[in-house]
């Protein structure tokens, strides 16, 4: 290790004296966020050894099968963070409603909706899995947290983050000054800056996405990926197809290498598959934070408020230039489908 290397809380308290309006209460929440991470990887890396593998049998509100992981991660994130005395109210994708600060705990100015195990249904074949994490300034002045609290733009985010556990477990972040990654050394249980001010390259040549889903993908999502599979080396053309089917790990591999993560509406989600509040709006303030983007196709990300805690939503996420032409083509204003029609072909 580096000498030097700065630990999260060495780095988040030195932020803190160069931010003034940082407070020492949203510091101990972070740090808090972390502490949950690391009980989380502790058993997420030997999910395969202690019997915790497996499903509880139960379905959540989306209809998926709940992972026995999802309830632990949502139950430790829940107690952590609840009882900081920070949060006025916290909002999880295991939950239905909003989740309250445990009985007794004192209530905070603050809102953290999460993901608490993202891509869960990968765990028993060891691919990375994550915890997604949104902070908020709570809007009601008194008294537990509300709907109201949860249900704001993610232009609003204090903060915003994800853990990515796996052989090397990650913890990257933002507070609105860049993107810093943090990288956890077990042997002695502190997440060592690894990776500071990240920032994402302008294009890439990855694009992420379920082609199981083509077929009912939007036309000019088609017409996009068609186009970037034709051959035009001065574009870079083809780009390369990667998708794990984890979130975190895919947005993570695209926010260092560049490159984009499409889940458009499909038969099946017509709105798409992810939810605003715990997935895109957190990995679009990363996003933009590294010089990146994120859209729904018509909006920035970040300026959707949600209607609903669960609210799906469409997501193109990652490099500013590639998402700004998958934009061009959902609206079909791509150049590309002018000079088809010139042409007399179909992009691809
Ligand atoms: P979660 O495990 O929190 O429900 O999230 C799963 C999400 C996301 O991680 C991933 O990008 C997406 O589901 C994959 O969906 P498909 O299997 O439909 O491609
Ligand atoms: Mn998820
Ligand atoms: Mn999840």
């Amino acid at each position: 290790m580096p000498h030097g290397a700065l630990t999260l809380s060495q780095f988040i308290l030195r932020q803190e004296y160069t931010h003034p309006e940082a407070s020492g209460e949203f510091t101990s929440l972070l740090m808090e966020v972390a502490l949950a991470a690391k009980m989380i990887n502790r058993l997420v890396v030997r999910a395969g050894l202690v019997d915790i593998l497996g499903l509880t049998g139960d379905e959540n509100i989306h209809g998926e099968q709940v992972q026995r992981l999802d309830v632990f991660a949502h139950d430790t994130l829940h107690r952590i963070l609840g009882s900081t005395g920070q949060l006025a109210v916290l909002a999880s994708e295991e939950d239905e409603g909003i989740v309250a600060v445990p009985q007794g705990e004192r209530v905070g100015k603050y809102v953290v909706n999460f993901d608490p195990l993202d891509g869960s249904s990968n765990l028993d074949a060891n691919v990375n899995v994550g915890t997604i994490f949104s902070i908020l300034p709570r809007i009601t002045r008194k008294g537990s947290g509300t709907l109201e609290d949860c249900l704001q733009p993610g232009y609003r985010q204090l903060a915003a983050g994800y853990v990515m556990y796996g052989s090397s477990t990650m913890l990257v972040y933002t507070t609105g000054d860049g993107v810093h990654g943090f990288t956890f050394e077990p042997s002695i249980g502190e997440f060592m800056l690894s990776h500071p001010d990240i920032r994402t390259p302008q294009r890439g040549h990855i694009y992420s996405a379920n082609e199981g889903n083509y077929q009912s993908w939007p036309e000019g999502i088609k017409r996009y990926v068609d186009w970037l599979k034709m051959e035009d080396a001065p574009s870079g053309r083809p780009y390369s197809g990667r998708y794990i089917g984890s979130l975190v790990a895919d947005f993570h591999r695209n926010l260092l290498y560049g490159g984009i993560f499409i889940y458009p509406g499909t038969g099946k989600n017509p709105r798409g598959k992810l939810r605003v509040l715990y997935e895109g709006a957190p990995l679009a303030f990363i996003a933009e934070q590294a010089g990146g983007a994120a859209s729904d196709g018509q909006r920035r990300l970040m300026d959707i408020t949600p209607g609903s805690l669960h609210e799906r939503t469409p997501l193109y996420l990652g490099s500013a230039d590639d998402v700004r032409e998958c934009v061009e083509f959902i609206n079909n204003r791509h150049p590309a489908i002018a000079a088809e029609r010139r042409a007399g072909s179909r992009t691809a």
